[in-house]
């Protein structure tokens, strides 16, 4: 009897490769599954255990390939970058018209629009699709954000609609738009992971260094946070972190981690390209910084007893005030990933669905929180201008919370404490809602040692002023 094929095939059986496999092979489909070190193929469906059956495990790329029936949906988890070109070019030769090509690593979506662009005529399809959730959220229900044709979604759906976490029913994937859409959308989930992970980082810094709070004691706060409307998978880990007990020594085991952190490149990528595009994501330009100071650690420690921290008498902000900061700041990362996502709808013709995008966000990925429902909602509604801060509700949260949010950034500022994602929030916040800011004076600056010209406030078109000479120029 010639076995079934697959409905589809994975290729990559790492930690995120191995746990999709598995969720699929959970949801009833077949999957056929491969690796490049053979080794791991047979210890992955040993591990499986009643699952193995659904395998179908293949140890060369031509028996992998036609294991899978057509059109053929491939879905590789493997290392981004040139590992993902190498693929493509070993894989193509043995495809046929209509199969899928599916890269679910964390790519730039600047390849996978190249990707998309160099299979484009040759009958099959590229797909980008950021999958969010960590291993656990990939083997029970990961948030996936897809890229591509409307032929390869109709192929990949059933299946990416069963194994996706589901909030209220509703699966956690949508077919954002062609090419990058989904790695880029994905690309800014992460860059707001960042912002989000710097903020929580700094609440409990002021706690730990302002207040001399231990770690408990704060895991204790952010767990009852968790009830609130900081809701979120990220309160949720950073209260466990910080309650976990390392076995060795008995300290809090934050206590005994070193304060460098590492990236990957997803958060660099948000700040790069919202640079490009000419937009603001301080948040997350904070974040991403603020990893690179951490590396720094051994010059840290050389400025310590060096540098003087000049700091001023203040008080602790209140509970209170510290959730009510992490509310304001958490909206308005989040209002800069979305006008990203904005600009580059428009600058790639994408029509990305502000109103899915917050919803597949609800559950699985990494940020899911409360506050996506509600930005789900606000953006069902219409929001004016495109700026998610402008809808009603939202705009009154943060009405209600801004004086919190400046209460604990100056704490930071006498305090001496780091808090650079809070503080740049606050100031994005001031700067948008201000009519008039303060460019004139650049714009008067680029003049005076340039002639870039400037915008008059009463009369149309591009002026020069006369500038004075001045002593330190010559004449
Ligand atoms: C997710 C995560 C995941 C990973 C990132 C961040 O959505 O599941 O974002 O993709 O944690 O790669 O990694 P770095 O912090 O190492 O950049």
């Amino acid at each position: 009897m010639t076995q079934a094929k697959a409905d589809i095939g994975v290729y990559g059986l790492g930690t995120m490769g191995s746990a999709l496999a598995l969720n699929l092979a959970e949801q009833g489909f077949r999957v056929a599954v491969t690796n490049r070190e053979t080794a791991w193929i047979g210890d992955f469906v040993k591990e499986a255990g009643p699952l193995a059956t659904a395998l179908i495990p293949a140890e060369t790329l031509e028996s992998f390939v036609s294991a899978i029936k057509t059109p053929r949906t491939i879905l590789f988890m493997i290392p981004s970058g040139a590992p993902m070109d190498a693929m493509i070019e070993a894989v193509l030769p043995l495809l046929a018209e209509g199969d899928t090509i599916i890269d679910g690593g964390n790519a730039d979506f600047n390849d996978t629009r190249r990707r998309f662009k160099e299979l484009s005529g040759t009958g099959a399809h590229f797909v980008g699709m950021g999958v969010s959730g960590g291993a656990k959220g990939a083997r029970h229900g990961p948030s996936m954000m897809v890229g591509g044709t409307q032929h390869s979604w109709d192929q990949l759906r059933p299946m990416a609609e069963a194994i996706a976490a589901k909030f209220e029913d509703d699966p956690c994937v949508a077919h954002l738009g062609p090419d990058g859409a989904g790695h880029f959308v994905k690309t800014v989930h992460n860059g707001i992971e960042y912002a989000d992970m710097q903020m929580i980082a700094e609440v409990y810094g002021l706690l730990r260094d302002g207040a001399g709070w231990d770690a408990p004691r704060i895991g204790a706060l952010f767990e009852g946070w968790q009830e609130g409307p900081l809701s979120s998978y990220l309160i949720e880990v950073s209260a466990a972190a910080l309650l976990t007990v390392d076995p060795e020594t008995g300290q809090p085991m934050v206590d005994v981690i070193v304060d460098q952190a590492g990236q990957k490149g997803t958060g660099r990528w948000t700040v790069i390209e919202a640079l490009k595009m000419g937009e603001s994501a301080n948040t997350i330009e904070a974040a991403v910084g603020a990893r690179g100071w951490s590396s720094e650690k051994s010059k840290r420690e050389i400025a310590e007893p060096l540098l003087t921290a000049g700091t001023l008498e203040a008080a602790i902000p209140s509970e209170t005030d510290l959730e009510a900061a992490l509310i304001a700041a958490r909206i308005i990362a989040h209002a800069q990933g979305f006008r990203l996502l904005g600009a580059a709808s428009e600058e790639f013709d994408w029509s990305l669905d502000m109103v899915r995008i917050s919803e597949i966000w609800r559950a699985g990925c990494i940020i899911r929180s409360a506050l996506l429902d509600d930005l789900a909602t606000a953006f069902r509604d219409e929001v004016p201008h495109g700026h998610v801060i402008l809808s009603p509700n939202i705009a009154e949260t943060l009405a209600q919370k801004l004086p919190s949010l400046r209460r604990v950034v100056v704490a930071g500022a006498s305090l001496g404490t780091a808090l650079p994602a809070l503080s740049a929030a606050l100031a994005w916040y001031d700067s948008t809602r201000r009519g008039r800011g303060t460019t004139n004076l650049i714009q008067a600056q680029r003049d005076f040692f340039g002639a870039h010209g400037f915008a008059r406030t009463d009369q149309d078109g591009k002026f020069n002023a006369v500038w004075p000479d001045l002593a330190s120029e010559g004449t």
